[in-house]
This record gives C-alpha cells, sequence and structure tokens, in this order.
C-alpha cells in the first residue's frame, strides 16, 4: 500500500471486545501505509488478545497500564499524549465509550484521551442492542459534538450469533477512513507546538 499515512504517529487504543484480535491486522495495515504506531491497552482488553502480539506487530514496548514506574517516572502518560498526531480506538466498546462521554480517567487510555490536544476516532464494535441501546447513542452524540470522528460499525453477522450493526470495520476500511480524516484535518502534522501550547 501507498505511505499513505506517512509520518502520522498513531496511539491506538484497544479495549475489551471480542474483535480486540482484528486490531493486530489493523496494526499492519496502518504501518503499512507508513504510520508510526503504539499501542495502548486496556486492562480487559488482555483478556482477549495479549500484549505481546501487538508488541511484535508494531515494533514497540505496548502500554497496558498508567501505573508503570518507569515509564512514569517522567511523567509517560503526558508523553504518549503529547507524541499522538491522532487517536484511534479499535475496537471501542460500549464501556470505553461511556467512560469517554463522561470524562473518566481511570485506566491509562481514557487518560491519554483527556490529556491530548490531538483528533480522536472510535472504531466501535459491540453486540447490536449494546450499539442501539440509548445510553451508547447518547454516549456516541456527545463525543460527535465534542468532535470524535467514528468509523463504523459495520453491519453483519456478529459473533454473538446475532445480526446487526455492531461489527468492527474492516481493517483496510478503517485504514482508508483515516486516510480522508487525515486529508481533512485542517491542522497540519507539525502543528504540535500550537497545539499543545
Ligand atoms: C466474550 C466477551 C465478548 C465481549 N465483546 C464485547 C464487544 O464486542 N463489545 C463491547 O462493547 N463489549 C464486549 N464485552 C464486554 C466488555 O468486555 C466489558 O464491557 C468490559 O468492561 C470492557 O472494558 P474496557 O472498555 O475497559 O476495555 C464482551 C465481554 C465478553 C465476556
Amino acid at each position: 500500500m501507498a505511505a499513505v499515512l506517512q509520518g502520522q504517529k498513531l496511539l491506538l487504543g484497544v479495549s475489551g471486545g471480542i474483535a480486540a484480535y482484528k486490531a493486530i491486522e489493523l496494526v499492519r495495515r496502518m504501518r503499512d501505509a507508513g504510520a508510526d504506531v503504539r499501542v495502548v491497552m486496556t486492562g480487559n482488553a488482555q483478556r482477549f488478545v495479549t500484549p505481546l502480539s501487538f508488541q511484535a506487530v508494531s515494533g514497540q514496548l505496548v502500554r497496558t497500564s498508567l501505573w508503570d514506574e518507569a515509564a512514569e517516572a517522567a511523567m509517560g502518560h503526558i508523553e504518549l499524549a503529547r507524541w499522538a498526531d491522532r487517536i484511534v480506538i479499535a475496537p471501542a466498546s460500549a464501556d470505553t465509550i461511556a467512560k469517554l462521554a463522561h470524562g473518566f480517567a481511570d485506566d491509562l487510555l481514557t487518560t491519554l484521551c483527556l490529556a491530548t490536544t490531538s483528533p480522536i476516532t472510535l472504531a466501535p464494535a459491540m453486540n447490536n442492542r449494546m450499539w442501539a441501546h440509548p445510553a451508547t447513542q447518547a454516549n456516541l452524540a456527545t463525543l460527535r459534538e465534542r468532535g470524535v470522528q467514528l468509523i463504523g460499525p459495520d453491519e453483519g453477522a456478529q459473533a454473538c450469533g446475532e445480526f446487526g450493526p455492531g461489527r468492527l470495520s474492516e481493517p483496510e476500511a478503517i485504514v482508508a477512513a483515516l486516510v480522508m480524516q487525515v486529508r481533512q484535518d485542517v491542522r497540519p502534522p507539525t502543528g504540535r507546538d500550537e497545539r499543545h501550547a
């Protein structure tokens, strides 16, 4: 694939859902597109896939906890929030979406989302009734109002055996949508100082 994300520093947040395994392929495709990718996993994401898998495909250490004494000696979470040109959460669970909508910061990923001034993109994935629930839809409306961008979800057969909206978009489609978002981003990649002033 052409290096259409060349120079983009993407922080991929992986939250706890059955589609977390697809995020491994997503990292590969982001890197194929030229992006520099670092991965942060929630505690529950690690119940579905291991940090080692993401370390292998990203070529970087994976952060899994806010309470990493070595990384936090220099306020690593703030450094990571500054580093990212964009935070992409895929899959974004209903729980993580709810936390973001309400400004929770009780783990590394949600803390980073509050500490960043860079754009945030969510690729939700969940059971179709969780997706349709008024609580989830209200949380998404709140996040959209704040400028958070969404990719998907797709509609189709789900891991739970049901059919409907809530499937994680395919990694290839997520990268294609990210390319569009990056192109539409009014802020140049070199505008970090202004963003963090
Ligand atoms: C087998 C299994 C599959 C799950 N799949 C999903 C899912 O696809 N989407 C979702 O929002 N929650 C899913 N959940 C529930 C989340 O894992 C749960 O809400 C968790 O608290 C999410 O934590 P996190 O957002 O901090 O990662 C699943 C739970 C189990 C046990």
